[in-house]
Formats: C-alpha cells, structure tokens, sequence
C-alpha cells in the first residue's frame, strides 16, 4: 500500500510557488519522491560514453610516511572517482607532477575536467592553472570541455581566474559542518540549479552541503575583483562557524565551468564515522544531483580516445589503491 504523504508545508508567494520535498510511505517506511525534471532538460548529448579528467594531488606528510605510499607521489580520493562513475562517467587521472606535455595532451580526449578538493599548492596550482589555460582555449576554440571544481577545486578555480590571485582567498571557519545555502540569483536563472525546478530550494531547508575547508572566496571577491567577476558568477553563499558569509557555488555564464566550495561527493561515499556528514537519503539525492549534472555537461562533446582499448589504458583504475581506514577512505595513488 502506497500513501503519498506531504512533508511539510507548501509556500506560495506571489509569483514563487514551492513546495517541501515529498516522501511516500509504503509498509511505514518513508521514501522521497522524485520530483524534479531532470530527465526533461539534460538532453542527451553527442557522446554517451563520457570520460572525465581528475588531477591529482601532492601526498600529504601522513600519506608520505605510511609505507603503502611508499614510491608514489600524487593521489585522488576515490570517493571522487566514484561519484562520477556513478553518473556513468568513466576517469582519467590528470597526473599533477607527470610529464606535462603528455597530461596536457590527454586532454584533446576528454570530455571534461575535474578539481578535487583536499590540499595542494606549489607545482599542483601550476600545474592545475595550466589545465585552466588549455581547457579554457579549447572552449574559446569551439569545443564544449566543462570543468568542475569542489572545495579546493572551487578554490583553485577562483585563483584562475583572479587579478590578483594572492588576495582570492581568506580565512573561514567551517572545518566539517553542513551547512544550507542561500541564493544571490534565482536558481532558476543558473545553469547549475535550474533543472532542479522546485527541488532547488531543499537547499535552503535543509543543512545539506557539506564543507570542510579554512579557507574560502568572500562574496566581496567578486566584487573588487574583475578577472575573478568575468569569468565566474556566485550563485549561493553559505555562513561559517563565526556567522561570515563565504560563495558556497558559483558558475561562469560563457563558459561549461562550475564549482561548490562544498563537497557534493561525501554524502554517498565517506563513511568515516568522526565526521558530521549528513547521509540521510534527502542528502544522498540531492548531493548526487551535482554529479548527474555535471556528467551530462560532459557528454555534450564528442571529444574521444582512438579506439576502447586506448581509453581504458588511460583509465584511473590501471592505478593501484590505498585503503587508508581514516576519513578517506580509498585512495587511488599514483
Ligand atoms: C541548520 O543549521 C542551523 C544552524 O546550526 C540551525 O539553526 C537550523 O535549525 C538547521 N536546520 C535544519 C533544518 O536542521
């Protein structure tokens, strides 16, 4: 027996209507109805068969001195490989301290580009502004390459794109807290929420986006900065710890570029119990969006590999792992 039942209240403002996501019932159990239109405006795209670049990251001094690194020296959380895998995208990692022109060139192949977060600076941001530079040509070129950014990815993409890249960032408290988001612009006038429809909204109701960084970009930024403002345009913000407002999203309106300075991925995939991430289903559906989202952006090019064995040559998976039973989990390492 199946019971629709509403959860919540339904708001009408004039001209806005909304309403709380609904769940139905069945056997006393409680499920979330599907209700935004995602099938009706991801359209299906030239190319089915997407394949997405991950850079990789310096190890940390912890991975460094743990003997299963031993020989290694860069890595991606797997958690990251797997939320994409799961939108049915295939990766390759984008090797930070490989051999440069043959990590640029993988990327005449791909369908897409991917930052993590986590930590990096030095020859990684070289490396990653350089991954920038080029996509952001091939795009400038005619070729629809999409890039997203997460947490420190976000970050790096805001430096990209600055002036003056020393004074992009500042300070933030908001080391493992979920927090909700509130919109600068409609989200029905973004690229990145708007097939959401309605559903949008959830993230305002509820402390879902999950951050885990010190430092962030002040709406200010934008502000005072004009290479950072024509590339990218803050779509949300969210409040630290001390009540300061830090971009929680932001997106670029001629280019295929997004990033969150939260981390989209964790819900479904990191299960360290010492942290506050929230992994109810309300959670998991709507933190998975991001990847559905992005992974459809990447199959509107045709960009490939020359033949399938070529491509799973390339794949992250002909990497070994680490299983690090701290907040990582796994790590491919490289
Ligand atoms: C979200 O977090 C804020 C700040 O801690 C809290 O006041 C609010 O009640 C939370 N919202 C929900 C729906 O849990």
């Amino acid at each position: 027996m199946l019971n629709l039942v509403t959860f919540g209240i339904i708001l009408a403002h004039a001209g806005i209507a909304y309403s709380e996501p609904q769940l139905y019932e069945v056997n006393d159990r409680k499920f979330l109805q599907q209700s935004f239109t995602m099938p009706k405006h991801l359209s299906e795209g030239l190319n089915t068969r997407p394949i997405i670049g991950v850079l990789t990251q310096p190890l940390s001094e912890d991975q460094k001195s743990d003997h299963r690194y031993k020989g290694k020296t860069s890595y991606i959380m797997s958690s990251y490989i797997d939320y994409l895998k799961s939108a049915g995208a295939r990766t390759v990692p984008l090797i930070y301290d490989g051999n440069l022109d043959d990590e640029l060139a993988k990327i005449d192949h791909l369908n897409g580009v991917f930052y993590c977060g986590g930590s990096g600076a030095g020859a990684y941001d070289v490396f990653g502004k350089k991954v920038f530079e080029k996509v952001k040509k091939m795009n400038d070129e005619g070729n629809y390459l999409p890039i997203w950014g997460t947490c420190l990815g976000f970050e790096d993409l805001a430096m990209y794109a600055s002036d003056n890249s020393d004074k992009t960032l500042s300070p933030f408290n908001a080391d493992d807290e979920s927090y909700s988001i509130s919109y600068l612009v409609p989200p029905k006038d973004t690229k990145m929420y708007s097939i959401l429809g309605d559903d949008a909204h959830v993230f305002e109701k509820y402390n879902i986006t999950y951050n885990h960084h010190s430092y962030g970009v002040s709406p200010d930024a934008f502000n005072l900065d004009q290479g950072l403002a024509s590339i990218f345009t803050p779509t949300s913000i969210s409040y630290d710890d001390d009540g300061k407002p830090f971009v929680a999203s932001m997106e670029s309106k001629q280019y295929p570029f997004y990033a969150t300075q939260f981390h989209p991925e964790k819900a479904q995939f990191i299960f360290y119990p010492k942290t506050k991430i929230d992994h109810s289903t309300i959670s998991i559906f709507y933190n998975r969006y991001f990847g559905d989202m992005f992974v459809n952006q990447c199959k509107q090019n045709n960009n490939h590999f020359k033949s399938y064995e070529v491509e799973e040559s390339f794949r992250t998976e002909n990497f070994g792992t680490v299983v690090t039973k701290a907040y990582d989990g796994v790590d491919f390492v490289f």
